[in-house]
């Protein structure tokens, strides 16, 4: 039989069909926006506590929220013009303990160390700020996480009312962070920065990589086809076989736009880059250019593709090492992959590339709800995030500095950002870019399959 979180390819039309077929429905027992992003323009992140003592209420509570969860198969059916509510949830490790008393001990699964300790234990390995430095709601135990998400904003708040007032009996919400998409003039997804987001991911489906060629994507030079067996589990508190679930990760990341275009523009000056050129600058640091565009294709048939490697670029002359999406996937075997399913927070009145000046690009209150699905937490996120964004050493030939747009240095520190410039691929002086990505909090979770969230207390 065929289970899910074993699958090292992409789900053909066969795999589907027998997939769907099958009596156990793990594709029903699964839930939704792993192996396919909810893709909807707003969302609701609930966090929350579960009030001591309640756990009778709350075990019910849990039944009744499973049959309301979007699944992986009602997900494949939808279409853009049906899709409706969507919604998900998300239990930490605190959760598990709450649900049933002999977590960890007597733990049937969820071995993951990095999940069992929390985010903020993950402190000392990620180089993250104090805990008490977080904002308040995540400063005390974060039980679970409720998301929900639509298309339609008012729809959205009646679903998180009807939500909070059906948990206020035996939860406390510690927090709930609104998501809300932003799109560029060719209504692609776009982060505060300005930078198109989101072109580069796993893809599940062999249907998605099929539209993918027919947009004049080359899957020989970059395939993104990858098997469910990167993001999935066995859910070891489900009594049914095949059902599977995902760790999970929430990063509430404020993102300091003003400064950040000031340091852009620093740079631009640096390199002696003008007019439109100055747009460069940014280029250099997050590897694409606002449209998209990947900056090591720029003097070929730049536009907005993820077909392309650094294969012709060895010394790092048109893309730097140290650029956002060089030094997080420079595209070598070997490097580990998460499944991104971020939305940016926060409203602004101009967008970064319409402001006349710095002045009216926010400060703060603003940013990229992260969020990443993977099969383990240490080798995947944190890897990225701490061997690779925050070691000013990766990779160790060209030590080109700590990633400029997410690195948090540590006791290496950031090294030193050198720049290529347009013309002479000369290596100008180093200008060092960090601490424009801050972050106010987060945690760790475990996506439960369905059947578990019946089955889960004793
Ligand atoms: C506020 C924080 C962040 C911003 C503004 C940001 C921005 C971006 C942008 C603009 C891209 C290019 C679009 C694309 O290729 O899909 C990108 C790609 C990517 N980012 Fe981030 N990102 C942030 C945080 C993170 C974090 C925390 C991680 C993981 C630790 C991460 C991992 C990646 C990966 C894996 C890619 C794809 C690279 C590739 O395959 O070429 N990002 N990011």
């Amino acid at each position: 039989m065929l289970t899910l979180h074993t699958l090292a390819r992409p789900i053909d039309d066969w795999t589907l069909e027998t997939l769907q077929r099958d009596p156990r429905q793990p594709l029903s027992a699964l839930q939704g926006n792993i192996l396919r992003g909810h893709g909807r323009f707003y969302a609701a992140h609930l966090l929350l506590h579960f009030q001591p003592d309640r756990r009778a209420a709350v075990t019910q509570w849990l039944r009744t929220l499973a049959a309301q969860l979007t699944t992986a198969q009602q997900q494949l059916e939808e279409t853009r013009q049906s899709r409706g509510l969507f919604r998900a949830f998300f239990l930490s490790a605190h959760g598990y303990a709450y649900l049933d008393s002999a977590f960890p001990r007597r733990n049937p699964g969820l071995h993951d160390p990095a999940f069992r300790a929390g985010m903020k234990a993950a402190r000392h390995r990620l180089n993250d700020p104090l805990p008490q430095t977080w904002e308040p709601g995540y400063q005390q135990d974060i039980h679970a996480m409720l998301l929900l998400a639509a298309d339609d904003p008012v729809a959205l708040q009646h679903d998180t009312d009807l939500w909070c007032a059906s948990l206020q009996l035996h939860t406390t919400v510690c927090a709930i962070e609104h998501g809300q998409a932003m799109r560029n003039a060719h209504g692609d997804r776009v982060e505060h920065f300005g930078y198109a987001d989101g072109l580069s991911q796993p893809l599940f489906f062999q249907s998605d990589l099929a539209r993918l060629k027919r947009r004049g994507e080359h899957l020989d030079i970059w395939n993104p086809g990858a098997g469910p067996q990167i993001a999935l589990v066995p859910d070891p508190y489900a009594r049914q076989e095949g059902a599977c679930g995902s760790y999970f990760v929430f990063r509430k990341l404020e993102q300091r736009v003003r400064a950040f275009k000031a340091m852009e523009q620093r740079l631009a000056r640096v390199l002696q880059l003008t007019g439109e050129a100055t747009e460069r600058a940014g280029a250099l640091v997050v590897g694409r250019f606002e449209d998209g565009t990947p900056i090591v294709l720029q003097d070929t048939d730049g536009r907005r593709t993820n077909s392309f490697t650094y294969a012709d670029d060895p010394d790092g002359q048109r893309c730097p090492w140290q650029a956002h999406i060089r030094k997080i996937n420079p595209r070598q075997p070997g490097i580990p992959t998460i499944v991104r399913r971020g939305i940016t927070y926060g409203t602004r009145s101009a967008e970064s590339h319409e402001a006349a000046s710095l002045s009216a690009l926010p400060t703060d209150g603003v940013g990229l709800l992260f969020m990443c699905y993977q099969r383990a937490i240490a080798p995947q996120f944190e890897f990225l995030q701490a061997a690779l964004a925050n070691n000013p050493a990766f990779p160790s030939k060209q030590a080109p500095g700590i990633d400029p747009l997410i690195g948090q240095p540590g006791s290496q520190g950031v090294g030193w950002h050198r720049w290529p410039n347009a013309a002479g691929h000369t290596q100008q002086r180093p200008v060092n870019f960090y601490d424009f990505v801050r972050l106010k909090g987060g945690e760790y979770f475990f996506t439960p399959s369905l059947p578990s969230l019946h089955q889960i207390a004793p």
